[in-house]
């Protein structure tokens, strides 16, 4: 009974954010039906497939590269990680809690010659690891990835890039948003976390920061010389991006953080130093 209400609200779902068309490739393909009758474990988003621009344009926008793992979360048939190893040479792991779509995206990868490239598993999205995936492709639901946005956040390195087939992941602004037949992709960029107090050397002057973050956006105090001065900035992975004023000019410090370090990308002498006092 648990199953049948879990499918009805499921095709409900469906409806309401995939359209009619979703609900009818949703029932033909059986999902409904193989959930209902309690063959496939009740699922978080149900099956539509991304049509073939989308999965080009997620691919572009992620900058995949030769043997760079991929992590497909809700795999389908596969069509993703497969589009990522034929056409940009990476590697990956695809996920799904449907067992016949598992087969499903074995055998399509098989038939293209990259069952060496990409592993496909039956397995909960929400009990994959991350840690080491270098891109991670999605298509799947507001409410999930919002479940999965801490995890993402903590889990994944700086720089790693995050794709989303048409839902957004709420006040994570995306660092790209592309309309696809109607729809939009997202691309986010998982920044380091350079929150906390940095003492900045520029000029011969020693410029405490105190920087807070959300996500990408950096706001904060510097004080320069007994005198405090907004800071303003961005991070895109490792790189940061500072702006305050110095001396009454307004400054531009853009450099890469490793570690309790941030240095300068741009050819300048000033460097940043994390402080723990
Ligand atoms: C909208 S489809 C996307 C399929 C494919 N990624 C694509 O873009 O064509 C979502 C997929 O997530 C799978 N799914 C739903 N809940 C899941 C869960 N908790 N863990 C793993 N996969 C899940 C479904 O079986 C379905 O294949």
């Amino acid at each position: 009974m648990a199953m049948i209400r879990k499918a009805l609200s499921m095709s409900l779902a469906t409806v309401m954010t995939f359209g009619l068309l979703g609900l009818v490739a949703y029932t033909l393909d059986g999902s409904a039906v193989r959930q209902a009758l309690g063959i496939t474990p009740a699922l978080d988003v149900p099956y539509v497939e991304s049509r073939r621009n989308t999965v080009e344009a997620m691919l572009d926008m992620a900058d995949v590269t030769a043997e760079e793992r991929v992590i497909d979360l809700g795999t389908g048939d596969g069509r993703i990680l497969i589009a990522a190893a034929r056409d940009y040479g990476a590697r990956g792991v695809g996920v799904d809690l449907d067992p016949t779509l598992v087969e499903e995206a074995r055998a399509n990868a098989a038939a293209e010659g990259l069952a060496e490239r990409v592993e496909f598993r039956e397995e909960d999205l929400f009990d994959t690891p991350l840690a080491d995936a270098d891109v991670v492709t999605m298509f799947l639901l507001p409410e999930v990835n919002m479940r999965l946005r801490p995890r993402l956040l903590e889990e994944l390195r700086p720089g790693t890039r995050i794709v989303s087939n048409r839902f957004d992941m709420g006040d994570w602004r995306p660092d790209e948003v592309r309309r696809v037949s109607g729809y939009p992709v997202y691309l986010w960029i998982v920044p380091a976390d350079v929150r906390g107090r940095w003492m900045l050397q520029v000029d011969g002057r020693e410029i405490v920061l105190e920087l807070e973050q959300a996500f990408q956006d950096l706001t904060g105090e510097a004080t320069i010389d007994g005198e405090p001065a907004l800071v303003t900035g961005e991070v895109r992975g490792e790189q940061v991006r500072l702006e305050f004023p110095v001396g009454g000019e307004e400054r531009v410090f853009e450099g890469a953080v490793q570690g309790g370090r941030i240095g300068p990308t741009d050819g300048s002498t000033w460097q940043a130093v994390r402080r723990t006092d």
